[in-house]
């Protein structure tokens, strides 16, 4: 989990502590070779996604709405049937996909980052499909 770690520090400028309650990591490899993560938290039928992330190199591809969808699809067999997420209000790529991936936004915070970027409060409800 290493580079799961580096890729997150590279990033937004920290790394994991996957000793840390709640840091839980949805890792998407190919042989061996790390393409991208979800970091969540579960709690009963809910999660909240805290960070998402494809290599840098392999942006643009196609790896993080087909990563969204297996995470999904993999927390709905452990019986999640909702999902929210934080996301920059100027992070176009993320947001085109989480929207991509169902999620809907809710509510705007304001001045929510240290920079004073807003937020986009997004969520995603399975269990009325
Ligand atoms: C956000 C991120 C995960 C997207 O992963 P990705 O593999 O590049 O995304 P995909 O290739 O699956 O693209 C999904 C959609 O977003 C669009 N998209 C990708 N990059 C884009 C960009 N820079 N601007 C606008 N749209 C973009 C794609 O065109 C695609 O839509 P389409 O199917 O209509 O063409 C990736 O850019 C990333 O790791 N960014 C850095 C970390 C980050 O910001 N994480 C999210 C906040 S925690």
């Amino acid at each position: 989990m290493d580079d799961v770690s580096a890729l997150n520090e590279k990033l937004f400028g920290f790394a994991i502590d996957f000793n840390a309650a709640g840091n839980t990591p949805f890792v998407l490899r190919v042989a061996d070779k790390l393409i991208g993560y979800v970091l969540y938290n579960q709690c009963g039928d809910f999660v909240d996604i805290y960070y998402m992330a494809i290599v840098p190199e392999l942006h643009g591809l196609g790896h993080g709405k087909r990563l969204m969808e297996a995470f999904i699809q993999q927390m709905q067999l452990h019986g999640v049937n909702a999902f929210t997420l934080e996301v920059r209000a100027d992070n176009k790529a993320a947001i085109k996909l989480y929207e991509q991936s169902g999620f809907k936004t809710v509510w705007l915070r304001k001045g929510y980052y240290s920079d004073d970027e807003d937020a986009l409060l997004m969520k995603l409800a399975v269990m009325f499909d």
